[in-house]
């Protein structure tokens, strides 16, 4: 792929680190995000907690310019990702929020949308093999996306997202929605395409037995500020 016009090797950006330097932002006139530095591995299964409101969904979007920091940067690699298209931004690295939104139509017409967009190709066989991924019956791919549960739709959206395949995922609460079964499944999921598939995972989980289970390491954030609370940084 091209980056400001220069070739980039996609299997190189996915060994590349995630840098967050002095990241800053304020919303409704409070410091949400002050001043936070942190690096993601690749291979991580990075694991943010924290508080209810303390800025984790905040943090994701400041990642893929979902929201603009006010100050501070982001790099992935050596691509400062301030200064670059935000298009090819959201496809290095893709948010899945906390809440699912559907798009009009069917479950494979919201797989196709993106993929679509970004001209890669899709084939149906694929199609299938990931709806059987996070856990769908691919029959579901002629379902009107809308009449879907919120758990059934959360697995669309990381089905969605799988497909751009991005260099990190990001992961907004992912099993909140889900009944302890589908949590398992869905942990599993994660687990294995990232050891399986190499997909970098940032994830934000308010349960913290969650955080263990998946986490290479795991952060809290709380007042502004993001700790390292659990294992050693893996290089
Ligand atoms: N657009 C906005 N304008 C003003 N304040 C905002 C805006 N968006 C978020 N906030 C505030 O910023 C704080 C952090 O919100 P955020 O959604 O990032 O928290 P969170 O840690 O994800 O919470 P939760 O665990 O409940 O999802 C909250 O106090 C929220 O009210
Ligand atoms: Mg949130």
């Amino acid at each position: 792929m091209h980056i400001n016009e220069i070739e980039v090797d996609y299997e190189q950006l996915k060994r590349s680190k995630l840098r967050v330097i002095n990241l800053y932002k304020k919303l409704g006139g409070v410091e949400i995000i002050n001043r936070v530095s942190f690096e993601v591995y690749p291979g991580e299964i990075f694991v943010i907690t924290g508080p209810s409101g303390s800025g984790k969904t905040t943090l994701l979007k400041l990642l893929n310019r979902l929201l603009e920091p006010d100050d501070g940067k982001v790099f992935l690699g050596n691509i400062d990702l301030l200064s670059i298209d935000v298009l090819t931004v959201r496809r290095l690295i893709c948010y899945v929020p906390q809440i699912p939104v559907m798009f009009e139509g069917t479950v494979r017409e919201n797989l196709m949308f993106a993929p679509r967009y970004l001209n890669i190709p899709v084939s149906e066989e694929s199609l299938r093999e990931i709806m059987t991924d996070v856990g769908l019956n691919p029959s579901y791919l002629d379902k009107i996306a809308e009449t879907l549960s919120v758990g059934e739709k959360q697995r669309v959206a990381l089905a969605r997202a799988l497909l751009i395949k991005p260099v990190y995922l990001l992961l907004d609460e992912p099993t909140a929605h889900l009944d302890p079964e589908n949590t398992r499944i869905l942990e599993d999921l994660i687990l294995e395409l990232n050891r399986t598939r190499g997909v970098n995972f940032i994830i934000v989980s308010h349960d913290t037995a969650q955080a263990k289970r998946l986490g290479t390491r795991i952060a809290r954030l709380e007042n502004g500020q993001l700790s390292i609370i659990g294992r050693e940084k893996i290089e």
